[in-house]
């Protein structure tokens, strides 16, 4: 396994649109267990393939608080988007960035596990915002989006500093 670079926003390539998986090969495996070791190391919950510049329909959600229950969604769907909640996001391609972003409360995803079999996952509270980050990941869209365009130019210019500083 190795370690994947992660996208930074404003990186245009943030804007893919993921296709979706044909053949759920070695290649695919490797790509999700590179995604999932990525994801611990940084540490995060979540990871879209998107994110390090993979655009396939690709997804690796950890919620566990033992870091236990690796969850990969290839090719997902959402259905059923019901209620809503609104919580303080984060995304490891917007590093230290954190804000309220409302999502449905309650979502039903379908999607192929690592086998290539039809799941369906009924999802709520904090796994079912999760789930709504990622797959916005596969259509190009970062939770910043969301956000004002006020807030989002002051994302980017807080982003460049840091990329100053740390460069
Ligand atoms: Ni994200």
């Amino acid at each position: 396994m190795s370690l994947l670079p992660i996208l930074r926003f404003p990186d245009v390539r943030l804007k893919k649109i993921a296709a979706p998986v044909i053949n759920i090969d070695d290649g695919i495996r490797k790509l999700v267990a590179d995604m999932a070791e990525t994801m611990y190391e940084a540490p995060g919950i979540g990871l879209a393939a998107t994110q390090v510049d993979v655009h396939k329909q690709v997804v690796v959600i950890d919620i566990s608080e033992e870091k236990n229950d690796l969850r990969v969604f290839i090719n997902p769907r959402l259905e059923n988007c019901t209620g809503a909640q609104t919580g303080e996001e984060g995304c490891l391609s917007v590093p230290g960035i954190y804000d309220k972003v409302e999502r449905a409360e309650r979502v039903t995803v379908h999607y192929l596990d690592l086998d290539g079999k039809t799941q369906r996952l009924d999802a709520e509270g904090l796994l079912a915002v999760c789930i709504q980050h990622e797959l916005d990941h596969l259509n190009g869209k970062v939770f910043v989006d969301h956000l004002s365009q006020l807030k989002q130019t002051r994302i980017k210019s807080k982003l460049a500093k840091q990329a100053r500083v740390t460069a």
